[in-house]
Order: C-alpha cells, then structure tokens, then sequence
C-alpha cells in the first residue's frame, strides 16, 4: 500500500504534498518523493527510507512550482530504493505519476513499450503508465491518460502531471482509494481524507474507472470512455486534530486512549436515548431478510477477524443464526458453499483489504447479501457492499489496530440485538438490558485507562519487557481475546507470542511452559471462570509467570497469579471489549520499552492492499 498526495494552487506544492504525505505514511514507508512543473520543466526530489529522509533532502534543496505530486511507498514491484521510488518519468522526462495499487499487466505492457524502443529506468509497474501517457500525449493530458488507462489491467489510484501543462493535474483510481478535495482556487488529490483535511474538507470520492481533470478550484470527471460523470461532493466533519497525534507519543497510544469516545460514537444514532431499539438502516437489510437468514458467514483479516469471532459468539447465542468464521485469504479459495438466505459480514477497518474485497466479490456471485462492517467512509469495502455499518471511530493510523477492534465488536454487539429481535428470539426487556450494558462500557473503559501505570510499571518489569515469548489464553468470548492480545504483542514488540483457547493447553502448548514464559490468562468474571482458574494452577503449578485480567475485587485469584491487570466488572459477553483495553496497553509499554517503533512496526503497512 503507498499513500499518494497533489496540489494545485497558490501554496508550496512542496509544503501541501508533504503535509499531506506525513499523514499518510502509515499507508507505506519505505521511500518517497516529489515532483512539481516549475520553469525548468518537472523537478523532482526522492529518498529512501522515511519521510524524515525526504524532509532533510527538501531542506538542502528545496523545490517550488505551480502543482505537484507526492508519494510515500511500500514496495510490491521493486525493492525499495530511490529508483523505484515514485513519482516515475517517461524517458524524456515530461510526464511524472503516482501511484497507489498493482499493474497486473505491467509486464506484457513493458515488453512492448520496450520493442518501441522505450528505456525503463526502474523495476516498477508504475513506470509503464508514465510511458504509456507518453504515448498517447499529444497536447490533451486528460486524454492521454484516459487513453493509457484503458491498456492498464490491475489496481491503480494515480496523480499525473506534464511538464507542458502547469495548470491542470490529472487523478484517475480503479481499485484504490482515491479522493478529490476542493478549495477556494485550489484543488487536491489525496489517498484518503486525513492527506488534505489540514486545508480542506470539501471532498468528492472518485470511485472505479473514473478520471478527473484538476484545475485550480475545479475539477471534471469523466469515465475511461469519455462519458462525464457527476458526483456529490462531501463535506467532512472530522476534527483536524483526529489526524494529529493530539500530544501523545504515538498514534496507538492516542488510539487507545480515545476508545471511550469512539464507543460511544460506534452507539451514536443506533440506540436512541432512552430507547430500547436499535437502528441500523444503512445495513439495507429488511427485518423479512433477517427473518429469512438460514446462515451468516464473517470474513475478515487479523484484527478485524478476531472481531468477527467475538461476533460469531454473539450471533450463535443471542440470535440463533449460525455463523460461519472465515479469514478472508481462505474463503476466497476454498470453494465456499452459498446457501440461499445467507448473509455476509465482512469486517474492515481500511475498508481497502484485497482479501476481503474478493471474498464479498465471490459471496455476490454466490448470491449473497453482503452487509459489511467498515471504518473507512467511501472505502471500496464500502462501496461494493449491499449495506454497511460504519464504525464511526475516525481515523486510525497506528499500523496495530485498536479503536477498530472494539468499534467492529461493538458493532457486532448491535448487529446480534438487532438480529436477535427481528427473529423474535430476544425479547424487549432482554434487548434493553444489553443495550444498557452496551452504554455503560465506555466508562468503564476510562477507568482502566485511568489506571495505566499500573499496566505500564507491569510492562517494564525484565521479566515481561525482556521475554522470548508469551502465551494468552482465554475461553469463550475471551479466547478471541487471547488471539487479538497476543497478535497485538508480537505485530509491535517482535516478542514471539501465541493465543490460545484454554481448553487447549493440556493438547500441546503446556509444554512450553517455564519460569520464563509470561502467561496471560484472562479470567473475568463468567461462566469459564472457574475453567480458566484450573488452567491458572496448572501454569502456576509449572512455574509460568501467569499475568490474570480478572474482574475488579476478585481476591480468589491472587494467590495464583505473578501480577494482576483488573478491570471493571462487566456484563460476559461485552467483555472483550474491556480486556482488549489493557491487553493493547501492555503491548504497546512492552513495545516502548524495548524502543520499538510503534506506530510503523517493520515489514507492516496500515493494509493489504494486495494479495
Ligand atoms: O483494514 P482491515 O481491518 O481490513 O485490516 C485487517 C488487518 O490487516 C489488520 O487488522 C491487521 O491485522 C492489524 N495490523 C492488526 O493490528
């Protein structure tokens, strides 16, 4: 995944482009660069590494112009260096582009652009399309690079700008995301809306095939074929500071600590004040359809799958629809079976994740109804779903996700009562008390923020900070929370960690047990309690250094536990919702303490946007 950013308009290219970059650098790290039409024709500046890299480039030799266009990369095609760095040329330099997604034709195209005698100067899929705009320029660029796209098989969100056109920007996007913001005689191009929002948030979301011609303060859109194309223009209401890190160290620990106010948000519109329904009408699904529903299947990729699991719980309980599990990577390529009456929820932070994207695409030719759970507003996830529920937690950017996990089961909180009713397998009185216990979680998720010392002294200690690996387990609706706690540990400290279902200790993972192994075993209060406590022993018994999350005022457990994180009593079934809190905060202190880089851990990006 790469983030790319242009600007046309009175202000520093430069300057816009790499604002706009450094709120997208989590989307890709690995290189960057700029390049703006100015007198001499296109310059340009590129670096490897971080965006820190280009900042100091920029410094020496600062560049200025009319417009331009940025880029940070994560590598697909060519190892990261500054050749394969975007933006790309054509050989004569006049055309510059970035680029977001995959060429899959690139390199039947290349081939022949080569017999034509073209010179390619990296190993890039981009790099074709700035050839190929060449090829068909011939003083019109909005045609050029209609004509180039229509050549192009794969994913691409591109930027384009000519050396001969100092008043026009071209952005085309099938496949990635792509937005066009408009000011008072400006314009933008971003990967998505943090990129601009310092300086606008009046914004259209370009959807697939379509290509815009940007001018200052205008923009027309076209599809490949040169049918013109209207769309509505969003005004965006997110806080500015939401991109920001609002002066905390990292954008996780912000994330973490914003999830009161995201849950919150998540309910907001959904459950009415003092009401005792739920409301998801953007879902597009008919209370005849839930009635109807023989099976529902969940796909998703890491985080958000773990969400899906604690949904599958939820569902099979309160509702009584069976729910199918799966990661999104699998069920694209597993023959998955499609009942009639089946409905699909996939769940997305990005909205952008190429699995999962083909795992809707494969359930819609199946016959599906796909109702998604997504963060991103206007995401692809989004737009090729039937009905959505948006997680309404803003932004994330932290590549571990956090905010998103506990808005996606929060989500599925609300799904299940709803579902739940519609099948007339809740009655009234049950759906008031959960949603009574739906209200009441972000307070109780500020008190254990309120004590996060506790979790960061804990963190701290060698024996956690300085681990070879660790275990988590959990049973019921915590044994997803054993997998999200111990994917969060190893994705941000490196620390080897497994999650594990309880029950399966005595089948293989006890023997790993030493007087070095932390043990986190989330034992609240529920009907696996005292399961879980029996598990504790047998650790314990081991010499394991057991770490409990255990509910607030239980003593019992003490005695067999090394150190204890409490959190605030909580209704069963909502409390993974809880124990990701602490479970996030102790990765991330680990994570610190070992001076990892937390926000960008290595070899990670935001999403996958490709297989
Ligand atoms: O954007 P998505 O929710 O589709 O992303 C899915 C996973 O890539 C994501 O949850 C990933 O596992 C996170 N890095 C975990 O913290």
């Amino acid at each position: 995944m790469c983030g790319i950013v242009g600007y046309i308009g009175d202000k520093n290219p430069t300057e816009v482009i790499m604002a706009g970059l450094h709120r997208l650098e989590y989307r890709g790290y690995d290189s960057a660069g700029v390049a703006v039409v100015n007198d001499q024709g296109l310059d340009c500046v590129k670096s490897l590494g971080k965006l820190k890299v280009m900042d100091a480039l920029l410094a020496e030799r600062p560049i200025t112009g009319a417009l331009g266009i940025g880029h940070t990369r994560w590598a697909t095609h060519g190892v990261p260096s500054e050749d394969n760095s975007h933006p790309h040329f054509d050989m004569d330099k006049e055309i510059a582009v970035v680029h977001n997604g995959i060429i899959e034709n690139y390199q039947a195209l290349r081939a022949s652009l080569e017999a034509d005698g073209i010179t390619f100067r990296s190993q890039t899929d981009t790099e074709t399309i700035a050839h190929l705009v060449r090829k068909y320029y011939a003083g019109d660029l909005f045609k050029a690079v209609q004509r180039a796209l229509q050549d192009v098989e794969g994913a691409y969100a591109i930027g384009v700008i000519c050396k001969d056109n100092p008043d026009v920007m071209i952005a085309a996007r099938h496949g990635s995301p792509l937005i066009v913001g408009m000011g008072e005689d400006e314009a933008f191009i971003g990967s998505d809306v943090p990129a601009i929002m310092k300086y606008t948030r009046d914004v259209y979301y370009i959807d697939n095939g379509q290509v815009c011609e940007i001018k200052r303060g205008q923009v027309r859109i076209e599809d490949l074929d040169g049918n013109p194309v209207t769309l509505e223009m969003t005004h965006v209401d997110w806080d500015d500071a939401a991109a920001e890190k609002e002066g905390f160290p990292h954008f996780m620990l912000k994330e973490i600590n914003q999830q009161p106010e995201v849950i919150r948000n998540t309910l907001r519109g959904r459950v009415e004040e003092g009401s005792d329904e739920v409301r998801l009408p953007e879902m597009n699904i008919s209370v005849d359809e839930l009635k109807a529903c023989q099976k529902i299947t969940i796909v998703a990729c890491g985080t958000a799958w773990h969400a899906g699991m604690v949904g599958k719980y939820l569902i099979e309980k309160f509702a009584k629809v069976p729910v199918e599990l799966d990661l999104a990577s699998e069920y694209r390529y597993r023959n998955p079976i499609v009942p009639p009456n089946t409905i699909m929820i996939p769940v997305s932070q990005s909205g952008e994740t190429a699995d999962t994207l083909e795992a809707i695409r494969i359930a819609k030719s199946l016959g599906a109804k796909v109702a998604s759970i997504v963060n991103a507003v206007g995401s692809s996830v989004a737009r090729e779903s039937h009905g959505i529920i948006y997680q309404q937690a803003g932004p994330e950017i932290g590549v571990a996700s956090t905010k998103a996990y506990t808005s996606q089961v929060t989500a599925f909180s609300l799904f299940t009562i709803w579902l739940a009713e519609s099948r007339g397998v809740m009655d009234k009185a049950q759906a008031k008390q959960m949603i009574a216990h739906l209200r009441a979680i972000p307070d109780k998720i500020q008190t254990i923020l309120d004590n996060q010392d506790v979790i960061k002294r804990l963190a701290a200690t060698p024996k956690y900070r300085d681990a070879q690996s660790a275990l988590y387990l959990g049973r019921s609706f915590n044994f997803p929370s054993a997998l999200e706690g111990a994917l969060k540990l190893k994705e941000i400290s490196y620390i080897h960690a497994e999650g594990y279902a309880a029950g399966e200790m005595k089948h293989g993972p006890i023997a790993l047990v030493t007087d070095e192994l932390p043990v986190v075993c989330i034992a609240t209060q529920g009907d696996t309690y005292e399961k879980m406590v029996s598990n504790i022993q047998e650790i314990k018994a081991r010499d394991g250094l057991v770490i409990s999350v255990a509910t607030e005022g239980d003593k019992h457990i003490l005695a067999h536990s090394e150190d204890i994180i409490y959190i605030p009593e909580c209704y069963e079934p909502y409390s993974p919702i809880l124990v990701a809190v602490p479970l996030q905060l102790f990765s991330y202190y680990v994570a610190v303490n070992r001076g990892c880089d937390v926000d960008q851990p290595r070899n990670l990006a935001k999403s996958v946007t490709v297989e």
